[in-house]
C-alpha cells in the first residue's frame, strides 16, 4: 500500500513539473533585449578596483594566516601559562617558574625556567585550538634557550597525536649560558587536526625558554615565519587589487594603548611587544580570552604579501583615536605629533631608499626595493569633528612632504545617517582623495542600493567600498551565514559599482577570514579550521568579479536604461583592453528562468563562442561548508554569438559572466 502510494506521489509530482513547466513555456515572456555598447566608454576600471580587507579577527592572524603552531609562545599573554600545561612522564619530577625581565625588556619581559629533578619533565602547548598537523611533514622547532651553570639539560621535543601518540619528535642540546637560538626540525607520521607540542627536559637539570615556536615547513613560499600556504592561494587565486590591512577596529584598539602601532611590528619576531585582541573581549556572546596580536605577522609581511599576491598595499593607521564603539580616547591635538610622525615614517619604511632612516630597517629585513606604496588611510570607522581636526593635521603633513600619496578617509560606520553626511559633506569640501564606505546591510538593501553611485558627483573624491557584505540575520549576529541569497545581492550591487568604476576605485568585502572554532563575528569571506579552508559563495562573487575586472567600463542597457533591478536583473558590463574581450556580468535576482538577448552593438562582426561561468543555486539558504566546500562554485561552459547577438538563458538566482572575444 505504502509503495503504492509513493509511486502515486511520484507520479503526482513529475506531471506537476510537466504542467508546470509546459505551462511556463504558455506564458513564457519574449526574452528580454540588452544592448551593449562597446564604443562609448564611460569610465576606466581602477586595476585597484576588487580587493581584499585584512584583519586579525576571527583568529584570522595568530591562529589562522600567520602560520605559528604554538599559543603564546612568549608567554606574554595576560596569564603568562595560557596555552601551556605542565607535563611530565609517570614518576618524573619538576617546577617551573615565570620571571619577568621588567623593563630590561619591555617587547618580551617574560620567560619561563625548567626544573626537572627526577625523569623528563616540562611543559605541553595546545596550539590555538589544537595543532593542525600533516603526515609526512615537516615542522621547524625552535626556541630561545639559556644553559644553568653546573646544569647542562638537554631538551626532548614531542608532537602529540590521538591518544597521546608521539607522531614526530627530536631533541636539543643547549650550549651556551648566554641565551641562544636552538632548532630542530620534526616529521609527522600522521595527519591530526588538534595535535599538540611537548617540550621537555631530557633528564634532572634546569633551563631557561622562551619564545617557544612550531611552524610548519611549507608556508608559502617557504618563507620563515611564514604564512598559511593554502589560506594565502585562496587570496592569491583571486588576483585581488589591493590588500587593505591591519583592519578595521584593531587599527583603533579598544584604548589608545591597544592601538595598532606598525613600528612595534617590525624587525625581529621576539622584539615585537605583544597587544591584546580588541576581538578578544569586544562580543560579550563570543570571548575569546587567548586572543592577542603576536604581531609576526607584521607591517614587513603584509607588504610582502601584497607583493607576492600582486595587491597595491593600502595600509590603514590609527588617527589619534581608540574605537569610538568602545573608550572613544582620542589624543590631544597637541600631542598628535608622533602619531603623524608614524604615517610618514611608514611612507619612508615602504618606499624610501635604503640609505633613508626606515628605509634602512625595511632592507636589513631583505627587501632593499621599495614596497611602492601609493595609498595610506588615516583611521578606520571615525567620525565627528574629532576625526575632521585630526585628519586635517595628518593630511598636511603627508601632502606637504609626499604630495603624490593618496589619502583614504573614513566616512564612519554606516552609509547613511547624520554621521555620514556630515563626515561626507565635509570631505568633499575638503577635496578629500578618496572616501571610505561601509555597509553592513541585509540583502534587500544591497539589491535597493546597486544604482547608489549613479547620481554621485564624478568631479568629487573617489569612493572606496572599503568594507562589506550582505547579513543574513542582522549586522555581526552571530546566526549571519553566508548564504546564497547574500552572495547574490552582493554580486548585484557590485554591478552598480562596476558601472560606476569612474567614481568607486576600489571595493573590498570584510571580513575576509574565519576560524570555525574562533570566530566573532560572521559572515567571513572565507574558513577555515587547523587543517582545511574553503571560499564561500561570497568568495566565488568577489573571485568572479575580480578575475572578470577589464579595463573600460561599456554601457549595457535594457529600454535605453542602466540595468539595475527591472525584472530582477542587474548587469555591467567592461572591456578587456589587453585580451581585446567584451566581459558582461549578469545577475539574474528573480525566482524564474529568464531569458534574455544580449546585442553587442559598436562592433564588425562578432561569431563564435564565449565562455560563461555561472553560479547560481535554487535555495537561497544554500551554503559552502567544510563537507562540501563546492557546493556553490562556478560553472563554466560555451555561449555561441551569432551575428553579434547572444540568447542566454539564465537560472533563476544566478550571477553569469560572459567572454567574447570582440
Ligand atoms: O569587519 C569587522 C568590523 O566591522 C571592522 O573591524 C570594523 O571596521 C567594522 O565595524
Amino acid at each position: 500500500m505504502l509503495l503504492k502510494m509513493k509511486k502515486e506521489i511520484k507520479i503526482f509530482a513529475a506531471s506537476a513539473l510537466l504542467f508546470f513547466s509546459m505551462n511556463e513555456k504558455v506564458v513564457a515572456q519574449d526574452p528580454k533585449v540588452f544592448v551593449i555598447k562597446t564604443n562609448e566608454v564611460k569610465a576606466k576600471v581602477s586595476p585597484s578596483m576588487w580587493g581584499l580587507f585584512f584583519e586579525d579577527i576571527n583568529l584570522g592572524a595568530d591562529g589562522g594566516l600567520y602560520a605559528e603552531l604554538v599559543l603564546n609562545r612568549s608567554f606574554e599573554l595576560d596569564v603568562p601559562m595560557m596555552g601551556w600545561k605542565e607535563r611530565k612522564d609517570h614518576q618524573a619530577e619538576g617546577n617551573y617558574l615565570i620571571l619577568n625581565r621588567g623593563n630590561t625588556n619591555n617587547a618580551n619581559r617574560r620567560y619561563i625556567k625548567l626544573e626537572s629533578t627526577k625523569g623528563r619533565y616540562g611543559l605541553s602547548n595546545v596550539g590555538f585550538r589544537g595543532m593542525g598537523i600533516r603526515k609526512d611533514m615537516q615542522y621547524d622547532f625552535s626556541v630561545l634557550a639559556r644553559q644553568h651553570q653546573g646544569s647542562p639539560a638537554s631538551l626532548v621535543i614531542e608532537l602529540i597525536g590521538e591518544k597521546g601518540a608521539v607522531i614526530g619528535s627530536g631533541t636539543i642540546t643547549p650550549d651556551s649560558q648566554k641565551w641562544k637560538k636552538y632548532t630542530v626540525r620534526l616529521t609527522s607520521s600522521a595527519t591530526v587536526d588538534k595535535a599538540r607540542l611537548d617540550v621537555l627536559l631530557k633528564d634532572k637539570g634546569v633551563i631557561d625558554l622562551d619564545m617557544i615556536s612550531l611552524f610548519p615547513q611549507d608556508t608559502w613560499k617557504k618563507r620563515e615565519n611564514g604564512l598559511r600556504s593554502d589560506m594565502v592561494k585562496l587570496l592569491a587565486d583571486m588576483k585581488p587589487g589591493f590588500l587593505r590591512f591591519p583592519g578595521g577596529c584593531i587599527v583603533e584598539g579598544r584604548t589608545l594603548d591597544e592601538r595598532f602601532q606598525w613600528k612595534k611590528t617590525i624587525g625581529p619576531v621576539e622584539n615585537r611587544q605583544m597587544v591584546i585582541n580588541r576581538w578578544n573581549t569586544e562580543f560579550k556572546h563570543r570571548p575569546t580570552p587567548d586572543y592577542f596580536q603576536s604581531f609576526g605577522l607584521g607591517f614587513y609581511e603584509y607588504f610582502q604579501l601584497c607583493e607576492d599576491i600582486g595587491a597595491a598595499p593600502l595600509p590603514i593607521l590609527n588617527a589619534g583615536m581608540a574605537c569610538q564603539f568602545n573608550t572613544a580616547e582620542v589624543v590631544p591635538l597637541e600631542l598628535l605629533g608622533p602619531y603623524i610622525q608614524d604615517a610618514l615614517d611608514l611612507i619612508e619604511f615602504a618606499n624610501g631608499p635604503a640609505s633613508s632612516e626606515w628605509g634602512r630597517k625595511r632592507a636589513e629585513m631583505g627587501h632593499p626595493e621599495p614596497f611602492n606604496m601609493t595609498m595610506i588611510g588615516i583611521g578606520n570607522e571615525n567620525w565627528g569633528i574629532q576625526y575632521l581636526e585630526r585628519l586635517a593635521l595628518f593630511t598636511k603633513a603627508i601632502k606637504e612632504k609626499y604630495p603624490d600619496m593618496r589619502i583614504v578617509n573614513s566616512s564612519g560606520t554606516d552609509p547613511v545617517g547624520e554621521r555620514f553626511d556630515f563626515l561626507d559633506k565635509s570631505l568633499r569640501s575638503t577635496n578629500a582623495d578618496i572616501i571610505d564606505e561601509h555597509y553592513y546591510r541585509n540583502p534587500k538593501w544591497f539589491l535597493e542600493n546597486a544604482s547608489r553611485y549613479d547620481d554621485y558627483d564624478r568631479k568629487g573624491p573617489k569612493i572606496f567600498a572599503g568594507e562589506y557584505a550582505a547579513q543574513s540575520v542582522n549586522t555581526a549576529s552571530p546566526e549571519n551565514k553566508n548564504n546564497w541569497l547574500c552572495a547574490m545581492a552582493e554580486a548585484a550591487f557590485m554591478t552598480g559599482l562596476e558601472r560606476n568604476a569612474d567614481v568607486v576605485e576600489m571595493a573590498s568585502y570584510a571580513p575576509l577570514f574565519a576560524h570555525a572554532e574562533g570566530w566573532q563575528w560572521t559572515p567571513d569571506l572565507i574558513w577555515v579550521d587547523n587543517l582545511r579552508s574553503y571560499g564561500t559563495a561570497n568568495y566565488h562573487v568577489q573571485k568572479l568579479f575580480s578575475t572578470n575586472r577589464g579595463t573600460d567600463v561599456i554601457p549595457v542597457l535594457s529600454d535605453n536604461k542602466a540595468v539595475s533591478g527591472q525584472d530582477g536583473y542587474y548587469a555591467s558590463a567592461t572591456i578587456d583592453r589587453a585580451t581585446k574581450e567584451l566581459i558582461l556580468k549578469v545577475v539574474n535576482s528573480s525566482d524564474k528562468k529568464q531569458d534574455g538577448t544580449f546585442r553587442i552593438d559598436g562592433v564588425g562582426k562578432v561569431n563564435g563562442k564565449g565562455t560563461l561561468t555561472v553560479l547560481s543555486s535554487e535555495d537561497l539558504d544554500m551554503v559552502n561548508s567544510f563537507e562540501k566546500p563546492d557546493a556553490i562554485a562556478p560553472v563554466v561552459s560555451q555561449v555561441a554569438i551569432r551575428n553579434k547577438t547572444i540568447n542566454l538563458s539564465m537560472n533563476p538566482y544566478s550571477v553569469s559572466v560572459m567572454r567574447v572575444r570582440l
